[in-house]
Protein backbone atom coordinates (compact mmCIF):
# COMPACT_ATOMS: atom_id res chain seq x y z
CA UNK A 1 0.00 0.00 0.00
CA UNK A 2 1.52 3.10 -1.35
CA UNK A 3 0.80 5.93 1.29
CA UNK A 4 2.39 8.51 -0.13
CA UNK A 5 0.27 12.10 0.36
CA UNK A 6 2.28 13.91 -2.23
CA UNK A 7 1.73 15.52 -5.42
CA UNK A 8 3.34 13.11 -7.23
CA UNK A 9 5.45 9.76 -7.14
CA UNK A 10 6.22 6.97 -9.04
CA UNK A 11 6.05 3.04 -9.07
CA UNK A 12 7.99 0.18 -10.53
CA UNK A 13 6.62 -2.02 -12.53
CA UNK A 14 8.37 -5.65 -12.92
CA UNK A 15 6.06 -8.21 -14.22
CA UNK A 16 4.36 -7.04 -17.82
CA UNK A 17 2.52 -9.71 -19.82
CA UNK A 18 0.55 -9.30 -22.91
CA UNK A 19 -2.65 -10.58 -24.07
CA UNK A 20 -5.19 -11.05 -26.87
CA UNK A 21 -8.25 -9.84 -24.60
CA UNK A 22 -8.86 -6.82 -23.46
CA UNK A 23 -8.88 -5.97 -19.72
CA UNK A 24 -12.18 -6.06 -18.76
CA UNK A 25 -13.63 -2.76 -17.11
CA UNK A 26 -11.55 0.06 -18.32
CA UNK A 27 -11.66 2.10 -21.54
CA UNK A 28 -8.42 3.11 -23.14
CA UNK A 29 -8.54 6.84 -24.66
CA UNK A 30 -11.83 7.13 -24.23
CA UNK A 31 -13.34 10.48 -26.15
CA UNK A 32 -16.44 12.97 -26.26
CA UNK A 33 -16.72 15.55 -29.08
CA UNK A 34 -19.06 18.41 -27.73
CA UNK A 35 -20.28 21.77 -29.36
CA UNK A 36 -18.92 24.73 -27.31
CA UNK A 37 -22.02 27.03 -26.84
CA UNK A 38 -20.93 28.50 -23.34
CA UNK A 39 -17.79 30.31 -22.10
CA UNK A 40 -16.70 27.30 -19.93
CA UNK A 41 -16.41 23.59 -19.96
CA UNK A 42 -17.78 22.25 -16.45
CA UNK A 43 -15.70 19.09 -15.67
CA UNK A 44 -16.81 16.97 -12.69
CA UNK A 45 -13.81 16.53 -9.77
CA UNK A 46 -14.24 14.26 -6.87
CA UNK A 47 -11.64 14.54 -4.24
CA UNK A 48 -9.04 12.14 -4.19
CA UNK A 49 -10.50 10.44 -6.65
CA UNK A 50 -7.60 8.65 -9.15
CA UNK A 51 -5.97 11.17 -11.35
CA UNK A 52 -6.98 10.94 -15.25
CA UNK A 53 -5.13 12.76 -18.08
CA UNK A 54 -7.94 14.38 -19.63
CA UNK A 55 -7.05 15.98 -22.68
CA UNK A 56 -8.77 18.89 -24.57
CA UNK A 57 -8.45 18.79 -28.55
CA UNK A 58 -9.27 21.38 -31.03
CA UNK A 59 -9.62 20.15 -34.62
CA UNK A 60 -6.04 19.41 -35.13
CA UNK A 61 -4.74 21.04 -32.08
CA UNK A 62 -3.88 20.14 -28.26
CA UNK A 63 -5.15 22.78 -26.12
CA UNK A 64 -3.95 21.61 -23.06
CA UNK A 65 -3.26 18.21 -20.74
CA UNK A 66 -4.07 18.22 -17.11
CA UNK A 67 -4.26 15.55 -14.57
CA UNK A 68 -7.61 15.53 -13.17
CA UNK A 69 -9.47 14.08 -10.36
CA UNK A 70 -12.52 13.42 -12.36
CA UNK A 71 -15.45 12.15 -11.03
CA UNK A 72 -16.57 8.81 -12.26
CA UNK A 73 -20.27 9.14 -10.20
CA UNK A 74 -21.61 12.36 -8.25
CA UNK A 75 -19.11 15.16 -8.44
CA UNK A 76 -17.62 16.89 -5.42
CA UNK A 77 -17.49 19.96 -7.50
CA UNK A 78 -17.17 21.47 -10.75
CA UNK A 79 -14.36 22.33 -12.54
CA UNK A 80 -14.85 25.92 -14.54
CA UNK A 81 -12.50 26.07 -17.77
CA UNK A 82 -12.96 29.36 -20.27
CA UNK A 83 -13.48 27.98 -23.66
CA UNK A 84 -14.90 31.06 -24.97
CA UNK A 85 -12.04 31.18 -27.64
CA UNK A 86 -13.41 27.65 -29.05
CA UNK A 87 -17.07 29.31 -28.95
CA UNK A 88 -19.04 28.11 -32.04
CA UNK A 89 -16.49 25.02 -32.61
CA UNK A 90 -16.53 21.45 -31.09
CA UNK A 91 -14.13 20.47 -28.67
CA UNK A 92 -12.93 17.04 -27.90
CA UNK A 93 -12.11 15.70 -24.18
CA UNK A 94 -10.17 12.80 -24.03
CA UNK A 95 -9.43 10.39 -20.59
CA UNK A 96 -6.51 8.32 -20.69
CA UNK A 97 -8.24 5.73 -18.73
CA UNK A 98 -12.05 5.59 -17.55
CA UNK A 99 -14.19 3.00 -15.79
CA UNK A 100 -16.51 1.89 -18.69
CA UNK A 101 -19.55 2.27 -16.33
CA UNK A 102 -18.03 6.53 -15.73
CA UNK A 103 -20.31 9.34 -16.45
CA UNK A 104 -17.53 11.55 -16.26
CA UNK A 105 -17.57 12.12 -20.07
CA UNK A 106 -21.51 12.20 -20.27
CA UNK A 107 -21.27 14.51 -17.57
CA UNK A 108 -19.08 17.41 -18.99
CA UNK A 109 -21.17 20.45 -20.37
CA UNK A 110 -20.50 23.57 -21.87
CA UNK A 111 -22.57 26.73 -19.51
CA UNK A 112 -22.24 30.34 -19.58
CA UNK A 113 -22.14 30.65 -15.61
CA UNK A 114 -19.57 28.35 -13.31
CA UNK A 115 -21.56 26.25 -11.01
CA UNK A 116 -20.12 26.71 -7.65
CA UNK A 117 -22.77 26.44 -5.78
CA UNK A 118 -24.74 28.69 -3.05
CA UNK A 119 -22.27 28.28 -0.40
CA UNK A 120 -19.48 30.19 -2.56
CA UNK A 121 -17.53 31.89 0.27
CA UNK A 122 -19.42 30.22 3.11
CA UNK A 123 -18.05 27.45 3.30
CA UNK A 124 -17.07 26.65 7.14
CA UNK A 125 -13.25 26.36 6.31
CA UNK A 126 -12.95 29.54 3.81
CA UNK A 127 -11.03 32.12 5.13
CA UNK A 128 -13.40 35.60 5.66
CA UNK A 129 -10.20 37.99 5.00
CA UNK A 130 -7.64 35.44 3.02
CA UNK A 131 -8.08 35.24 -0.37
CA UNK A 132 -8.05 31.42 -1.02
CA UNK A 133 -9.29 30.70 -5.00
CA UNK A 134 -13.19 29.71 -5.30
CA UNK A 135 -12.27 26.04 -6.57
CA UNK A 136 -8.97 23.77 -6.33
CA UNK A 137 -4.88 24.59 -4.96
CA UNK A 138 -3.28 27.48 -4.64
CA UNK A 139 0.55 27.61 -3.69
CA UNK A 140 2.67 30.60 -4.27
CA UNK A 141 1.60 34.09 -4.73
CA UNK A 142 2.87 35.27 -8.76
CA UNK A 143 2.75 38.38 -10.72
CA UNK A 144 2.34 40.46 -7.98
CA UNK A 145 1.03 44.40 -9.48
CA UNK A 146 -0.36 47.55 -9.47
CA UNK A 147 -2.02 47.88 -13.30
CA UNK A 148 -4.57 50.71 -14.07
CA UNK A 149 -6.19 51.23 -10.84
CA UNK A 150 -6.22 47.89 -10.16
CA UNK A 151 -3.83 45.19 -7.50
CA UNK A 152 -3.07 42.33 -9.55
CA UNK A 153 -2.37 38.63 -7.40
CA UNK A 154 -1.84 35.71 -9.58
CA UNK A 155 -1.10 32.49 -8.40
CA UNK A 156 0.14 29.02 -8.91
CA UNK A 157 -2.88 27.21 -9.21
CA UNK A 158 -4.40 23.70 -9.82
CA UNK A 159 -8.56 24.48 -10.85
CA UNK A 160 -8.48 20.06 -11.20
CA UNK A 161 -8.11 19.10 -7.88
CA UNK A 162 -7.58 19.63 -3.68
CA UNK A 163 -3.71 19.10 -4.12
CA UNK A 164 -1.06 20.39 -5.94
CA UNK A 165 -0.89 19.67 -9.67
CA UNK A 166 -1.51 21.21 -13.44
CA UNK A 167 0.05 24.59 -12.27
CA UNK A 168 -1.62 26.79 -14.10
CA UNK A 169 -1.98 31.17 -12.98
CA UNK A 170 -4.72 32.03 -11.14
CA UNK A 171 -5.96 35.37 -11.44
CA UNK A 172 -7.71 37.82 -8.78
CA UNK A 173 -8.18 41.33 -9.08
CA UNK A 174 -8.71 44.32 -6.20
CA UNK A 175 -9.01 47.93 -5.55
CA UNK A 176 -7.94 47.81 -1.95
CA UNK A 177 -6.20 44.37 -1.29
CA UNK A 178 -8.84 43.28 0.85
CA UNK A 179 -11.57 42.38 -1.51
CA UNK A 180 -10.82 40.49 -4.13
CA UNK A 181 -12.66 39.21 -7.16
CA UNK A 182 -11.13 35.89 -8.90
CA UNK A 183 -11.29 36.21 -12.86
CA UNK A 184 -10.24 33.49 -14.79
CA UNK A 185 -6.30 31.89 -15.09
CA UNK A 186 -4.32 33.21 -17.10
CA UNK A 187 -1.41 30.71 -17.93
CA UNK A 188 -2.01 26.94 -18.48
CA UNK A 189 0.18 24.38 -18.99
CA UNK A 190 1.77 24.11 -22.43
CA UNK A 191 4.19 22.40 -24.72
CA UNK A 192 7.07 24.06 -22.10
CA UNK A 193 6.01 22.59 -19.35
CA UNK A 194 3.28 23.47 -16.08
CA UNK A 195 3.67 27.59 -15.48
CA UNK A 196 5.68 27.57 -12.13
CA UNK A 197 5.96 31.05 -10.20
CA UNK A 198 7.25 34.34 -11.09
CA UNK A 199 6.71 38.14 -11.17
CA UNK A 200 5.60 41.12 -12.87
CA UNK A 201 5.76 44.82 -14.38
CA UNK A 202 4.18 47.56 -15.99
CA UNK A 203 6.50 48.05 -19.36
CA UNK A 204 6.13 51.81 -18.62
CA UNK A 205 8.23 53.05 -21.92
CA UNK A 206 7.38 49.72 -23.87
CA UNK A 207 10.93 48.46 -24.03
CA UNK A 208 9.16 45.22 -24.86
CA UNK A 209 7.33 45.94 -27.93
CA UNK A 210 4.78 44.36 -26.65
CA UNK A 211 2.51 47.14 -25.65
CA UNK A 212 -0.21 49.12 -27.87
CA UNK A 213 0.18 53.07 -28.85
CA UNK A 214 -0.44 54.68 -25.46
CA UNK A 215 -1.10 51.42 -23.63
CA UNK A 216 1.80 50.33 -21.85
CA UNK A 217 1.66 46.55 -21.44
CA UNK A 218 1.73 44.58 -18.42
CA UNK A 219 4.48 41.82 -18.86
CA UNK A 220 4.31 38.15 -16.64
CA UNK A 221 7.38 36.68 -16.35
CA UNK A 222 7.32 33.27 -15.47
CA UNK A 223 8.47 29.57 -15.16
CA UNK A 224 7.91 26.75 -17.43
CA UNK A 225 8.89 23.89 -15.59
CA UNK A 226 9.05 21.08 -18.48
CA UNK A 227 12.13 19.40 -19.45
CA UNK A 228 14.62 21.80 -20.15
CA UNK A 229 13.21 23.91 -17.32
CA UNK A 230 12.82 27.52 -19.01
CA UNK A 231 11.33 31.53 -18.13
CA UNK A 232 8.58 32.76 -20.47
CA UNK A 233 6.90 35.82 -20.67
CA UNK A 234 2.97 36.84 -21.37
CA UNK A 235 1.36 39.98 -22.04
CA UNK A 236 -1.26 42.50 -21.36
CA UNK A 237 -2.65 45.99 -22.34
CA UNK A 238 -5.69 45.87 -20.24
CA UNK A 239 -5.10 43.46 -17.43
CA UNK A 240 -7.76 40.99 -18.25
CA UNK A 241 -6.84 39.54 -21.35
CA UNK A 242 -3.15 37.53 -21.57
CA UNK A 243 -1.15 36.05 -24.37
CA UNK A 244 2.11 34.25 -24.57
CA UNK A 245 5.00 35.22 -26.16
CA UNK A 246 5.68 33.94 -29.71
CA UNK A 247 8.97 33.46 -29.48
CA UNK A 248 9.31 32.32 -25.79
CA UNK A 249 11.18 31.01 -24.06
CA UNK A 250 13.08 34.11 -23.12
CA UNK A 251 15.64 32.77 -21.24
CA UNK A 252 17.17 28.93 -21.43
CA UNK A 253 17.59 26.67 -18.79
CA UNK A 254 20.35 27.27 -16.84
CA UNK A 255 20.29 23.96 -14.33
CA UNK A 256 16.99 21.43 -14.47
CA UNK A 257 16.24 23.50 -11.02
CA UNK A 258 16.31 27.04 -12.19
CA UNK A 259 12.77 28.79 -11.69
CA UNK A 260 10.84 31.51 -10.25
CA UNK A 261 11.77 34.68 -11.78
CA UNK A 262 11.49 38.21 -10.02
CA UNK A 263 11.95 41.39 -12.40
CA UNK A 264 12.54 44.74 -11.80
CA UNK A 265 13.18 47.47 -13.53
CA UNK A 266 16.53 49.18 -11.96
CA UNK A 267 16.73 52.69 -12.66
CA UNK A 268 20.03 53.87 -12.11
CA UNK A 269 21.34 51.19 -14.95
CA UNK A 270 18.25 51.81 -16.94
CA UNK A 271 17.30 48.53 -17.43
CA UNK A 272 15.90 45.11 -16.32
CA UNK A 273 16.99 43.16 -13.66
CA UNK A 274 15.63 39.65 -12.95
CA UNK A 275 16.64 37.69 -9.97
CA UNK A 276 16.73 33.71 -10.63
CA UNK A 277 17.15 30.69 -8.15
CA UNK A 278 19.19 28.46 -9.56
CA UNK A 279 19.68 25.38 -7.81
CA UNK A 280 23.22 23.54 -8.37
CA UNK A 281 24.26 20.68 -7.97
CA UNK A 282 24.72 18.53 -4.66
CA UNK A 283 21.49 20.63 -3.46
CA UNK A 284 23.31 24.12 -3.31
CA UNK A 285 21.21 27.17 -3.52
CA UNK A 286 22.10 30.46 -5.48
CA UNK A 287 20.35 33.52 -7.20
CA UNK A 288 21.47 34.34 -10.45
CA UNK A 289 20.96 37.76 -11.27
CA UNK A 290 20.38 38.81 -15.24
CA UNK A 291 19.69 41.84 -16.86
CA UNK A 292 17.58 42.85 -20.08
CA UNK A 293 16.77 46.07 -22.17
CA UNK A 294 13.30 44.81 -23.91
CA UNK A 295 11.74 41.60 -21.30
CA UNK A 296 13.05 39.66 -24.49
CA UNK A 297 16.82 39.06 -24.05
CA UNK A 298 18.55 38.49 -21.29
CA UNK A 299 21.95 38.79 -20.05
CA UNK A 300 23.94 37.04 -16.82
CA UNK A 301 25.33 39.38 -14.34
CA UNK A 302 26.43 37.55 -11.42
CA UNK A 303 25.11 35.58 -8.73
CA UNK A 304 24.63 34.88 -4.50
CA UNK A 305 25.35 31.81 -3.01
CA UNK A 306 23.11 30.62 -0.81
CA UNK A 307 24.14 29.03 2.79
CA UNK A 308 27.43 26.83 1.99
CA UNK A 309 26.08 24.88 5.09
CA UNK A 310 23.40 23.75 3.01
CA UNK A 311 20.53 25.26 5.16
CA UNK A 312 17.22 26.75 3.24
CA UNK A 313 18.74 29.97 3.04
CA UNK A 314 18.15 31.62 -0.72
CA UNK A 315 15.75 28.50 -1.79
CA UNK A 316 13.40 29.35 -4.47
CA UNK A 317 11.11 32.10 -4.98
CA UNK A 318 13.29 35.60 -4.50
CA UNK A 319 12.14 38.87 -4.16
CA UNK A 320 14.56 41.86 -4.59
CA UNK A 321 13.80 45.31 -3.54
CA UNK A 322 14.75 48.30 -2.21
CA UNK A 323 14.09 50.22 0.86
CA UNK A 324 14.99 53.17 2.85
CA UNK A 325 16.23 52.52 6.22
CA UNK A 326 14.12 54.41 9.07
CA UNK A 327 12.35 56.31 6.37
CA UNK A 328 15.68 58.14 5.31
CA UNK A 329 16.12 58.25 0.73
CA UNK A 330 19.84 59.22 1.83
CA UNK A 331 20.16 55.33 3.59
CA UNK A 332 18.99 52.96 1.10
CA UNK A 333 19.54 49.16 1.03
CA UNK A 334 18.40 46.12 -1.27
CA UNK A 335 16.62 43.38 0.51
CA UNK A 336 17.39 39.64 -1.30
CA UNK A 337 15.06 37.00 0.28
CA UNK A 338 14.43 33.58 -0.78
CA UNK A 339 10.85 31.84 0.12
CA UNK A 340 11.33 31.03 4.27
CA UNK A 341 11.71 34.64 4.35
CA UNK A 342 14.79 34.60 5.36
CA UNK A 343 16.82 37.70 4.16
CA UNK A 344 20.33 39.61 3.24
CA UNK A 345 20.92 43.23 2.96
CA UNK A 346 23.43 44.96 1.17
CA UNK A 347 23.73 47.14 -2.38
CA UNK A 348 23.56 46.66 -5.87
CA UNK A 349 25.22 48.65 -8.81
CA UNK A 350 22.68 47.22 -11.64
CA UNK A 351 25.67 44.00 -12.08
CA UNK A 352 26.22 42.46 -8.43
CA UNK A 353 24.30 42.16 -5.29
CA UNK A 354 27.40 43.58 -2.74
CA UNK A 355 25.41 41.93 0.30
CA UNK A 356 26.83 39.74 2.59
CA UNK A 357 24.82 36.04 2.06
CA UNK A 358 24.21 36.35 5.93
CA UNK A 359 21.05 35.28 6.79
CA UNK A 360 18.94 37.45 8.77
CA UNK A 361 16.02 36.00 10.37
CA UNK A 362 12.13 36.59 8.76
CA UNK A 363 8.99 35.69 9.82
CA UNK A 364 8.43 33.46 12.36
CA UNK A 365 5.25 31.07 12.89
CA UNK A 366 4.24 28.26 10.50
CA UNK A 367 2.55 27.55 7.76
CA UNK A 368 3.71 31.10 5.67
CA UNK A 369 6.09 30.45 2.18
CA UNK A 370 7.35 31.98 -0.88
CA UNK A 371 6.35 35.57 -0.01
CA UNK A 372 6.28 38.40 -2.91
CA UNK A 373 5.76 42.02 -3.04
CA UNK A 374 4.04 44.50 -5.15
CA UNK A 375 5.91 46.16 -8.44
CA UNK A 376 4.41 49.35 -9.80
CA UNK A 377 2.95 50.84 -6.38
CA UNK A 378 3.02 54.50 -7.57
CA UNK A 379 6.21 56.56 -6.25
CA UNK A 380 3.67 58.76 -4.78
CA UNK A 381 1.83 55.97 -2.16
CA UNK A 382 5.45 54.47 -1.97
CA UNK A 383 4.90 51.19 0.21
CA UNK A 384 6.52 47.67 -0.54
CA UNK A 385 3.51 45.18 0.30
CA UNK A 386 3.93 41.62 0.30
CA UNK A 387 1.60 38.70 0.58
CA UNK A 388 2.65 35.65 1.15
CA UNK A 389 1.53 31.85 0.91
CA UNK A 390 -0.88 31.04 3.89
CA UNK A 391 -0.64 27.60 3.81
CA UNK A 392 -4.00 26.61 5.40
CA UNK A 393 -5.35 23.42 5.06
CA UNK A 394 -9.01 22.90 4.38
CA UNK A 395 -9.57 19.42 4.40
CA UNK A 396 -13.46 18.62 2.78
CA UNK A 397 -13.71 21.57 0.91
CA UNK A 398 -13.78 22.13 -2.63
CA UNK A 399 -10.51 24.36 -2.46
CA UNK A 400 -7.55 24.19 -0.39
CA UNK A 401 -4.32 26.69 0.98
CA UNK A 402 -4.87 30.86 0.86
CA UNK A 403 -2.96 34.17 1.40
CA UNK A 404 -2.05 36.03 3.66
CA UNK A 405 -3.02 39.83 4.76
CA UNK A 406 -1.11 42.23 2.68
CA UNK A 407 1.79 43.61 5.02
CA UNK A 408 3.60 46.80 4.57
CA UNK A 409 7.52 46.15 4.87
CA UNK A 410 10.17 48.64 6.02
CA UNK A 411 13.92 49.14 7.00
CA UNK A 412 14.27 50.23 10.35
CA UNK A 413 17.68 50.69 12.49
CA UNK A 414 18.50 48.70 15.30
CA UNK A 415 21.82 48.21 17.75
CA UNK A 416 22.48 45.02 15.56
CA UNK A 417 22.02 46.67 12.24
CA UNK A 418 18.75 47.47 10.06
CA UNK A 419 15.73 44.72 9.94
CA UNK A 420 12.68 44.25 8.15
CA UNK A 421 9.93 45.23 10.24
CA UNK A 422 6.01 44.25 9.26
CA UNK A 423 2.65 46.67 9.40
CA UNK A 424 -0.42 45.08 8.00
CA UNK A 425 -1.80 47.59 5.70
CA UNK A 426 -3.97 50.56 7.12
CA UNK A 427 -7.09 48.76 4.16
CA UNK A 428 -7.65 45.86 6.91
CA UNK A 429 -9.08 48.91 8.76
CA UNK A 430 -12.57 48.81 6.34
CA UNK A 431 -12.88 45.90 7.51
CA UNK A 432 -14.11 46.93 11.48
CA UNK A 433 -17.11 46.47 12.63
CA UNK A 434 -18.25 46.58 16.47
CA UNK A 435 -15.42 47.75 18.88
CA UNK A 436 -14.70 47.51 22.22
CA UNK A 437 -11.75 49.97 23.75
CA UNK A 438 -10.20 49.59 27.28
CA UNK A 439 -7.38 50.86 29.38
CA UNK A 440 -6.17 50.19 32.85
CA UNK A 441 -3.62 51.92 34.78
CA UNK A 442 -2.42 48.99 35.96
CA UNK A 443 -3.96 45.05 35.29
CA UNK A 444 -3.02 42.33 37.97
CA UNK A 445 -3.32 38.73 38.51
CA UNK A 446 -6.46 37.50 39.10
CA UNK A 447 -8.13 41.01 37.16
CA UNK A 448 -11.78 40.33 35.07
CA UNK A 449 -10.95 39.39 31.74
CA UNK A 450 -11.69 42.92 29.48
CA UNK A 451 -13.03 40.67 26.87
CA UNK A 452 -15.61 38.56 28.46
CA UNK A 453 -18.65 40.33 26.74
CA UNK A 454 -17.21 39.78 22.91
CA UNK A 455 -16.49 37.05 21.35
CA UNK A 456 -15.97 37.04 18.09
CA UNK A 457 -15.24 34.60 14.95
CA UNK A 458 -12.63 37.14 12.92
CA UNK A 459 -10.87 39.35 15.13
CA UNK A 460 -8.47 42.24 14.96
CA UNK A 461 -7.19 42.75 18.02
CA UNK A 462 -4.51 45.53 19.35
CA UNK A 463 -2.81 45.54 22.92
CA UNK A 464 -0.10 47.94 24.22
CA UNK A 465 1.49 47.37 27.99
CA UNK A 466 4.21 48.27 30.31
CA UNK A 467 5.25 44.61 31.93
CA UNK A 468 6.69 44.69 34.89
CA UNK A 469 10.05 42.71 35.09
CA UNK A 470 8.16 38.91 35.23
CA UNK A 471 5.39 37.15 34.46
CA UNK A 472 2.89 36.56 31.64
CA UNK A 473 0.69 38.71 29.44
CA UNK A 474 -1.80 36.23 28.01
CA UNK A 475 -3.84 36.83 25.27
CA UNK A 476 -6.72 33.69 24.15
CA UNK A 477 -7.49 34.35 20.87
CA UNK A 478 -10.73 31.60 20.42
CA UNK A 479 -8.59 28.80 22.08
CA UNK A 480 -5.18 29.71 21.15
CA UNK A 481 -3.05 31.37 24.10
CA UNK A 482 -0.57 33.87 22.30
CA UNK A 483 1.83 34.12 25.70
CA UNK A 484 4.27 36.91 26.24
CA UNK A 485 7.00 36.10 28.70
CA UNK A 486 8.15 39.13 30.17
CA UNK A 487 11.31 38.84 31.25
CA UNK A 488 12.89 36.56 28.36
CA UNK A 489 11.06 39.02 26.25
CA UNK A 490 9.76 36.05 23.90
CA UNK A 491 6.41 35.40 22.31
CA UNK A 492 5.13 31.75 22.93
CA UNK A 493 2.29 30.77 20.50
CA UNK A 494 2.01 26.79 20.49
CA UNK A 495 5.18 25.57 19.36
CA UNK A 496 6.66 28.29 18.13
CA UNK A 497 8.89 30.70 20.16
CA UNK A 498 9.83 34.36 18.68
CA UNK A 499 12.22 37.14 20.21
CA UNK A 500 9.72 40.37 20.99
CA UNK A 501 11.72 42.56 22.76
CA UNK A 502 10.22 45.89 24.22
CA UNK A 503 10.48 49.05 22.20
CA UNK A 504 10.66 52.00 24.95
CA UNK A 505 9.87 49.39 27.80
CA UNK A 506 6.32 48.87 26.18
CA UNK A 507 5.02 46.34 23.96
CA UNK A 508 2.42 46.28 21.20
CA UNK A 509 0.70 43.46 19.61
CA UNK A 510 -1.70 43.58 16.68
CA UNK A 511 -3.57 40.43 16.62
CA UNK A 512 -5.69 39.33 13.29
CA UNK A 513 -7.43 36.39 13.65
CA UNK A 514 -9.70 34.27 11.05
CA UNK A 515 -11.17 31.10 10.45
CA UNK A 516 -8.03 29.54 9.52
CA UNK A 517 -5.35 31.46 10.91
CA UNK A 518 -3.71 33.95 13.21
CA UNK A 519 -1.58 36.69 11.97
CA UNK A 520 0.30 38.16 15.57
CA UNK A 521 2.26 41.46 14.75
CA UNK A 522 4.81 42.38 18.00
CA UNK A 523 7.61 44.89 19.20
CA UNK A 524 6.62 47.38 16.37
CA UNK A 525 6.33 45.17 13.40
CA UNK A 526 9.93 43.41 14.11
CA UNK A 527 8.11 40.49 15.01
CA UNK A 528 5.73 38.84 12.48
CA UNK A 529 4.41 35.12 13.33
CA UNK A 530 1.32 33.85 11.30
CA UNK A 531 -0.18 30.74 11.92
CA UNK A 532 -2.22 28.32 9.73
CA UNK A 533 -4.51 26.77 12.35
CA UNK A 534 -7.81 25.99 12.03
CA UNK A 535 -9.89 27.68 14.71
CA UNK A 536 -12.87 25.47 16.72
CA UNK A 537 -15.72 27.06 14.81
CA UNK A 538 -17.60 26.47 18.61
CA UNK A 539 -14.96 28.68 20.60
CA UNK A 540 -15.24 32.31 20.03
CA UNK A 541 -13.79 33.51 23.62
CA UNK A 542 -11.25 36.42 23.83
CA UNK A 543 -9.42 37.16 26.83
CA UNK A 544 -6.46 38.55 28.43
CA UNK A 545 -4.62 37.77 31.67
CA UNK A 546 -1.58 38.35 33.61
CA UNK A 547 0.40 36.01 35.74
CA UNK A 548 3.04 36.61 37.95
CA UNK A 549 3.18 40.54 38.13
CA UNK A 550 0.58 43.24 37.06
CA UNK A 551 1.74 44.81 34.02
CA UNK A 552 0.97 49.26 34.38
CA UNK A 553 -0.88 51.17 30.92
CA UNK A 554 -3.09 48.26 29.23
CA UNK A 555 -4.57 49.18 26.69
CA UNK A 556 -7.02 47.45 24.37
CA UNK A 557 -8.83 47.74 20.94
CA UNK A 558 -10.78 44.58 19.86
CA UNK A 559 -12.80 45.14 16.69
CA UNK A 560 -14.60 42.47 15.30
CA UNK A 561 -14.15 42.30 11.24
CA UNK A 562 -16.69 41.94 8.55
CA UNK A 563 -15.93 38.90 5.96
CA UNK A 564 -14.15 40.24 2.43
CA UNK A 565 -16.35 38.95 0.33
CA UNK A 566 -19.01 39.36 -1.26
CA UNK A 567 -22.50 38.95 0.45
CA UNK A 568 -25.24 37.11 -0.77
CA UNK A 569 -23.31 34.85 -3.90
C1 LIG B 1 7.49 27.15 -4.19
C2 LIG B 1 7.51 26.43 -5.51
C3 LIG B 1 8.23 27.26 -6.56
C4 LIG B 1 7.64 26.74 -7.83
C5 LIG B 1 6.21 26.50 -7.44
C6 LIG B 1 5.56 25.36 -8.14
O1 LIG B 1 6.40 26.83 -3.41
O2 LIG B 1 8.10 25.17 -5.37
O3 LIG B 1 9.62 27.15 -6.50
O4 LIG B 1 7.76 27.66 -8.88
O5 LIG B 1 6.21 26.27 -6.05
O6 LIG B 1 4.20 25.28 -7.82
Amino acid sequence: VDTAKGGWGHLNVDHIVQTDAKPRGILAGAERTLAVTGKYLLIPIKMGAPRRVVTLLAPGKTIVRNEVDLADAEPDWWAAVDVSPWRGKAITVRVDRLPDDSTALLAIETSNTRRDGRELYHEPLRGQFHFSPRRGWNNDPNGMVYFQGEYHLFFQHNPYGWAWGNMHWGHAVSRDMVRWEELDDVLWPDEFGPMFSGSAVVDWNNTSGLGEAGKPPLVLIYTAAGNPTVQCIASSTDGRHFTKYARNPVLSQVTGGNRDPKVMWHEPSKQWVMVLYVEKPAGRHTVHFFTSPNLREWTFASHVEGDPAGRRFLFECPDFFELAVDGDVARKLWVLRGANGEYALGGFDGVRFSGRADHLAGQRGRGFYAPQTFSDIPASDGRRIQIGWFQTETKGMPFNQSMTIPVELKLAATSEGPRLTYTPVRELESLRGNSTRQAFETFGPGATNPLRSMPAELVELRAEFEPAERGEVIFNIRGIPVVYRVKEQMLHVQDQIAPAPLRGGKQRLTIYCDRTGLEIFASDGFTYMPFAINLDPANLALGVEVKGAPVRDLRIDAYELRPAWPRGK
